[in-house]
């Protein structure tokens, strides 16, 4: 069993994934297409799309110029959208080292618009000599061009953590048909014999793209092959491991990760329209094609729209979620208290004064709340008044405990 996040992937591996716990990471993030990749997923006949787009990375460009290295600043100067795109790309890499175990290996799903930098970003967050292979996906579909060769391949970046990297070359070796010359016990002479050995792969990998036609698609634009996910899956993580993909669309990584029975972690920001009240679109199309691995007790959200629309007793639920916080039972006005002993309230209404006042009591009289409090946390789905940030000032000067007030909006913007 494993975890399914909703979220920006920046923020879940910040704030959920512990650092230098995951073995293996695949991520075939947008490929700065510049487009609203579709799809039609069936039998549902729902359209789904993400941003491939502008949109997407544009908010980006002013901390790049803080932050990034020079040559990408260099970029910017001359193609700023492209420069946003890499940045975005480089924070979110630089996430996916932190939580890569030293042994853990990362694979780069990606193609001629961007692999060329992508590489050079990679070269900054993992090194120079991490670089391992350039795996070529080479497939025979999609259209051809009569201006230039036609584009048949992707191209796939594997980095490991450190110089200790797992390699399983044997669980995806393939059979060839040699040839070769043997000298005979016979001392009558030399006979050809065909013998059948096996070879580590090469670094192109011959699988063509999914047909329309193919069993396991399901129309989700720009999904992988299972056949990849599984050569990768094998060659660099072993039973047991943990593999994360942290664009993972409509699933095929935890998919076959599941059936290759290594622990996986899935996250995907999904921005297609949803319904009220429903899982959104690429969580309901996995739940679809992968039955037994998805469980609404292993989804987890981080996307603000849904946090905003629950209703009371789940925003409490997801507030301790949050803080990996428990109810304290009777409650008695304390919603929750995290694991270092801070209290906790959580409101879908607007904050004001009274309420604080009486959170402030609430907590100082659970029995279940360690004293002396140093620190109470208000969480709001709404917000605060300027009377609850009166009585935040109160509290602080008179009773030396510090208040914390928090709204999904901060909460998200915290990691
Ligand atoms: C190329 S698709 C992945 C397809 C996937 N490999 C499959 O086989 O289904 C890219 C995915 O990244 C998601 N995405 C884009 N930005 C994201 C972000 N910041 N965090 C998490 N997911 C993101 C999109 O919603 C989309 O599903």
């Amino acid at each position: 069993m494993g975890t399914f996040y909703h979220g920006d992937c920046l923020f879940v591996m910040r704030h959920d994934i512990t650092p230098n716990s995951v073995d293996l990471i695949y991520l075939d993030p947008p490929f700065f297409t510049g487009k609203i990749q579709k799809g039609t997923w069936h039998p549902e006949a729902m359209e789904i799309s993400y941003e491939d787009s502008k949109k997407f990375w544009d908010e980006k460009a002013n901390v790049m110029r803080e932050k990034a290295p020079e040559w990408l600043k260099h970029i910017g100067l001359k193609q700023p959208e492209f420069a946003s795109y890499l940045y975005y790309m480089m924070e979110r890499l630089e996430a996916c080292y932190h939580v890569l175990k030293p042994t853990g290996s990362l694979y780069l799903h990606c193609d001629w618009r961007a692999s060329h930098y992508l590489k050079m970003v990679l070269d900054e967050v993992f090194g120079y000599h991490q670089f391992q292979n350039e795996l070529v996906w080479y497939y025979q579909t999609g259209g051809a061009s009569k201006t230039r060769f036609s584009s048949k391949h992707d191209t796939i970046f594997w980095y490991s953590k450190s110089s200790k990297y797992t390699y399983n070359w044997k669980d995806i070796k393939i059979s060839r048909t040699e040839k070769s010359l043997e000298r005979a016990q016979n001392p009558k002479g030399a006979r050809i014999a065909i013998t059948d050995t096996t070879k580590n792969p090469d670094d192109v990998i011959t699988l063509n793209q999914m047909n329309p036609m193919a069993k396991e698609r399901v129309g989700y634009p720009t999904q992988k092959p299972e056949a990849l996910l599984e050569l990768i899956i094998k060659a660099s993580s072993k039973e047991g491991d943990t593999v994360l993909d942290p664009f993972c669309g409509c699933g095929t990584t935890v998919i076959v990760a599941s059936k290759l029975n290594r622990q996986w972690i899935g996250i995907d920001i999904d921005t297609s329209p949803r319904a009220k009240g429903k899982l959104p679109t690429a969580f309901q199309v996995i739940q679809n094609r992968g039955h037994a691995l998805f469980d609404i007790a292993n989804y987890v959200t981080r996307d603000l729209g849904e946090i905003k629309e629950m209703d009371g007793n789940t925003f409490e639920s997801w507030v301790n979620e949050f803080y990996k916080a428990t109810k304290p039972r009777p409650d008695k006005g304390v919603d929750g208290i995290t694991p270092n002993g801070i209290p906790i309230q959580a409101k879908v209404y607007l904050i004001k004064y009274p309420v604080l006042s009486e959170f402030v009591t609430n907590a100082k009289l659970h029995h279940a709340v360690p004293k002396p409090i140093k620190e109470i946390i208000a969480v709001s789905q709404t917000g605060f008044d300027d009377s609850s940030r009166k009585r935040k000032f109160e509290i602080e000067t008179a009773d030396s405990i510090k208040v914390t007030l928090e709204t999904p909006e901060s909460l998200l913007e915290s990691a």
